[in-house]
């Protein structure tokens, strides 16, 4: 500063007509300072919107929203969606006779179009059931809604032998006391020794292990039960290691572990401005479950994130054959559990911090 000072000083008295010019550089380099400071701050932030562009682009390419023709999937969600409000409707305590009109005339209208276009797959009888326990319900309650049963009847016609045949759909009559025997498992110890595990044997993992966890975790709640995850598995080591190379966070364990998981979910399932974020939290909750299936088995896991930029999100998509219209959630690792081996502790924040009761 002295230095700066005096320096100043010397060129003010030798050279007067310098000052000003001394001022405007000196307030030149400072403004490129501050620019240069901004920088890397600019750079991030234009990262950030090209990456929510590319998450944007993705949900108005692949979703239904103000789509004028549906892909099979996109109609099929909707059906879906429409069913299981009739099913939801039909679940309440005290149903209304009658209820939501509209509803079923779009379900009928989307069936029709769907049976037309694709046949009547397993959802579309699981539709065409709801609507038959529906129309079933308002009969027993005094209202016979002729049309209705005409539309069913034809629309049941169409299902031909060669169909898988289901009689799903509607409502199931339950009581507390089975919920209650089925549910009599002590979770808290099964919770408590869930780890990830970052430390496997050899040992193969059967690929019927596999099937039977993502089965369990079909079971997990989605919104309006659209069932959009998917699971991709990888087996022999050559798609393992080139799928893992994507992901950072398997260093010094990935090559040991049997088998590798994609959890997607397909963004065709979604309908709404409202739903742009559906797909991570149905996503999540269903490898959650799949987590937890495959600790019941007697498995290791270790979820592994997927948090990356677009860039490395195509690149993944392509080498392991994910669908375009898919969302990749997470990938897991799966293996056998040796029989003495360390896991990180990571523990938990007390419960007063996160539980708020009001
Ligand atoms: C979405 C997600 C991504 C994760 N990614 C990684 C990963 O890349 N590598 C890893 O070693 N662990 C990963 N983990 C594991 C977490 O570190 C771990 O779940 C957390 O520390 C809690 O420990 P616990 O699973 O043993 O209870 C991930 C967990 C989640 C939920």
């Amino acid at each position: 500063m002295e230095v700066s000072r005096k320096l100043k000083t010397a060129i003010g008295k030798s050279f007067p007509a310098a000052v000003p010019l001394v001022r405007q550089f000196k307030t030149q380099f400072e403004t490129l300072v501050k620019l240069l400071n901004f920088l890397p701050l600019a750079v991030s932030m234009s990262q950030l919107t090209f990456n929510y562009g590319y998450d944007f682009q993705r949900f108005c390419k692949w979703s239904s929203l103000k789509k004028k023709k549906y892909s099979r999937t996109q109609l099929r969600a909707l059906i879906t969606m429409d069913y299981h409000r009739i099913e939801k409707g039909l679940a309440l305590k005290e149903p209304r006779v009658g209820f939501g009109e509209n509803v079923v005339k779009r379900l009928l209208s989307n069936l029709q179009s769907y049976q037309q276009t694709f046949g009547l797959d397993t959802t579309g009888q699981i539709a065409l059931n709801s609507l038959f326990a529906y129309y079933n319900f308002n009969r027993e309650n005094g209202v016979n809604d002729d049309l209705l049963y005409q539309n069913i009847s034809v629309l049941r016609k169409t299902i031909i032998d060669s169909n898988e045949i289901t009689n799903c759909g509607g409502i199931l009559k339950v009581t507390k006391q089975s919920i209650l025997d089925a549910a009599k498992i002590e979770l808290k110890n099964f919770f408590e020794s869930r780890y990830s595990i970052r430390h496997f044997t050899s040992e193969e993992v059967d690929i019927s292990l596999i099937k039977q966890a993502v089965k369990m975790a079909q079971k997990t709640p989605s919104v309006c039960n659209r069932q959009s995850s998917k699971v991709y598995v990888f087996t022999e080591d050559e798609d393992k290691k080139k799928v893992l190379s994507y992901q950072n966070g398997n260093r010094g364990f990935g090559d040991q572990v049997s088998k590798v998981l994609i959890v997607t979910c397909d963004l065709e399932h979604f309908v709404s401005i409202g739903e742009r974020n559906q797909c991570w939290i149905d996503g999540g909750m269903f490898a959650m479950s799949l987590i937890y299936a495959l600790h019941s088995l007697g498995l290791g896991t270790c979820c592994l994130n997927w948090s990356v930029e677009l860039e490395i999100d195509r690149e993944l998509r392509m080498v392991a054959g994910v669908g375009d219209s898919e969302a990749i959630i997470m990938m897991i690792a799966v293996g056998h559990i040796p029989e003495q081996l360390n896991i990180a502790q990571s523990p938990r924040k007390r419960l007063e911090e996160i539980l708020i009761v009001n």
